[in-house]
């Protein structure tokens, strides 16, 4: 935010992400004006994004949700028609691709993730990308205290990573490949155990490689959820509401908006358990449990 020049201005995002997409804009004192998603890739809607345009919003912020990929052909014309910045929270989108090339690719700027519970990761930490030369010099500067030498150019701070995480992270990257497949292995055992119907799946872009990280069933009301939830706790399975509750209802918002299709799927919205040594007994239990609270 701060390197694209957006601190403080008004920037149009998603509310069905992880809670630290709006807490970016907000620490960096920008006003989050919600727009809707769609109900099938549950990534933000460009129609709904390009209603709430008016001459005061500076940027777009969507995120490539579940590693699913945004409409980035939509959202790059748009932001360029409108003079608009375009960072994409890719935080969840390691290892996928969309027409040939990483989904980080897209956009201005495009922010990763490599948390422990990603796909790729360093335990903590992340990276950036960017396109143009001033922008890698600003964010290169913002990371490392804004001086080169004994030359002072801005404001920094220290948000390197360190040679641990770094070393952490190069043992990883050779075995991205197989965790993906690992993880599609998973995730086709549980396409093939729960049924079609009474448990939407969610629809991935067309033209996408999927980095198979995440599997979200949408149930058709809460209580079934909340019931499939309890079941699975009482047998020590803990499937996570990534993500609920919808961002725009968080209480320290100054303004209310509102945004109904978010706010449905965010109520009825669960991932399942998910990681490469995940035992077919098992994803057999959790399919078997969660069946049985469908009506
Ligand atoms: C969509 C999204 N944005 C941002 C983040 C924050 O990433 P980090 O924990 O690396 O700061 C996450 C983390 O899970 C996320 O899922």
């Amino acid at each position: 935010m701060r390197a694209s020049g957006l601190t403080g201005k008004k920037v149009i995002t998603t509310p069905f992400s992880y809670v630290a997409t709006v807490s970016a804009l907000l620490w960096e004192g920008c006003t989050p004006v919600f727009a809707d998603i769609d109900e099938e890739t549950l990534c933000l809607d460009p129609h709904a994004v390009s209603e709430k345009i008016t001459p005061d919003v500076a940027g777009v912020l969507p995120v490539h949700i579940y590693g699913n990929a945004c409409d980035v052909d939509t959202f790059g014309a748009l932001a360029k028609d409108a003079h608009l910045t375009l960072i994409y929270d890719g935080a969840q989108c390691f290892g996928s691709a969309y027409k040939g090339k990483s989904v980080l690719d897209y956009g201005d700027y495009a922010a990763c993730s490599f948390h422990a519970t990603k796909i790729f990761h360093t335990v903590e930490g992340g990276g950036v990308v960017a396109h143009s030369p001033e922008a890698m010099k600003a964010l290169t500067l913002l990371r490392a205290f804004g001086h080169r030498g004994d030359t002072h150019y801005r404001l920094g701070i220290n948000a390197k990573l360190s040679e641990l995480h770094a070393a952490m992270g190069l043992s990883l990257l050779g075995g991205v490949e197989s965790r993906i497949a690992a993880y599609a292995k998973v995730r086709a055992a549980y396409d093939a155990l729960l049924p079609p119907h009474g448990l939407r799946r969610l629809v991935l872009r067309e033209g996408l490689k999927y980095n198979q990280a995440y599997y979200p069933v949408i149930f058709d009301d809460e209580k079934t959820l909340l019931r499939a939830m309890e079941r699975l706790n009482a047998e020590n399975i803990f499937p996570r509401r990534y993500f609920y509750p919808a961002l725009n209802t968080l209480p320290y918002l100054k303004e209310t908006q509102t945004c109904p299709v978010a706010e449905s799927i965010s109520r009825r919205v669960l991932c399942l358990p998910l990681y490469p040594r995940l035992e077919d007994a098992n994803v057999e239990r959790i399919a078997d449990i969660v069946k049985s609270c469908l009506s």
